[in-house]
């Protein structure tokens, strides 16, 4: 489910998006799959590491110079021919950083929501016949996924002057890590966080996207390419399990998790389907 279904999906709808053409597609997808997570804690040293982001800069420079000259109907070429307020072009090098990020920021994340989000449909009682008869209910399915297992676990503020967070005090200059999946759990927000519950109240208030001016731009995004695979899932299934050699029967589920500080996801989901 996650590499065989998730990642390639969503690698292959941000990049027709932004306009990444095919050709290069599957070269990207290597790459991205070679590396590790982001917020590896088993890597040696973060520093050295090979980044696909810097690998794929070179070919979002020529896209962006591309598009600059010739604009298209396609993400990078809206990046390539916006301009600052003043009218001026931006650098390619800065648009090249935007580009890449939301190329990466749309991978691990998105998969690994799907395939969160899978588990639940398979092991809450009900809930996947619920869901077949009733597919608009999906979106509250995932927010109620996105609060409990959201794909990322944690985002950083620098704090420019000195401050005061919840009694805490915090210098300038001092680098926060804001847990987000530990708010998504708080018990004075709550009622009984580790429960999953399909019609949450005010569930729309998790931080799972983050918030404020840097809230997740590819929020709307991840929440249609999600609902719209878990749609044709369950319309073109009768029932979905997952495969109990790989994680044990219900009540005693075996999952591995990336080995990541930024990252909650599986790095694998065996499931079986059912034709409908
Ligand atoms: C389930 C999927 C996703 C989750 C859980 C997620 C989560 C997040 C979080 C927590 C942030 C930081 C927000 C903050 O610091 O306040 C963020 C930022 C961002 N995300 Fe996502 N994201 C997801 C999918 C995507 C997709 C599909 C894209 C690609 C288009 C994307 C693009 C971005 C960008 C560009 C930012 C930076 C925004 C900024 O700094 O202004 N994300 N995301």
């Amino acid at each position: 489910m996650v590499n065989g279904i998730a990642t390639p999906f969503v690698t292959m709808v941000i990049a027709d998006l932004l306009g990444v053409p095919p050709e290069d597609r599957e070269t990207f997808r290597e790459v991205i799959d070679a590396a590790p997570p982001p917020g590896n804690m088993q890597a040696e040293e973060a520093p050295t590491q090979f980044s696909p982001l810097e690998f794929m800069a070179g070919y979002f420079a020529r896209y962006l110079a591309e598009r600059r000259a010739a604009p298209r109907q396609d993400i990078l070429s809206e990046l390539a021919t916006a301009t600052y307020p003043d009218g001026t072009l931006p650098e390619i090098e800065d648009l090249v950083k935007m580009a890449t990020f939301m190329f990466g920021a749309g991978q691990d994340t998105s998969a690994k929501l799907l395939s969160n989000a899978t588990r639940y449909i398979v092991d809450v009682p009900g809930l996947q016949e619920t869901l077949r008869a009733e597919p608009k209910r999906i979106p509250a399915l995932l927010e109620e996924v996105l609060r409990l297992e959201g794909s990322t676990k944690a985002t950083f503020r620098l704090a420019r002057r000195d401050t005061t967070i919840g009694g805490t005090p915090v210098k300038a200059g001092t680098r926060v890590l804001v847990a987000l999946a530990a708010a998504n759990r708080d018990p004075r927000r709550w009622e009984n966080p580790d429960e999953f519950r399909l019609e949450r109240p005010r569930i729309l208030e998790h931080l799972a996207f983050g918030r404020g001016v840097h809230t997740c731009a590819g929020a709307p995004l991840a929440r249609a390419e999600v609902r719209v695979i878990l749609e044709e899932f369950l319309a073109r299934t009768r029932h979905i399990d997952l495969d109990a050699q790989h994680h044990g029967p219900p009540g005693e589920r075996r999952f591995e998790f990336e080995p990541s500080f930024i990252i909650r996801g599986l790095k694998e989901l065996h499931v079986t389907l059912e034709a409908a």
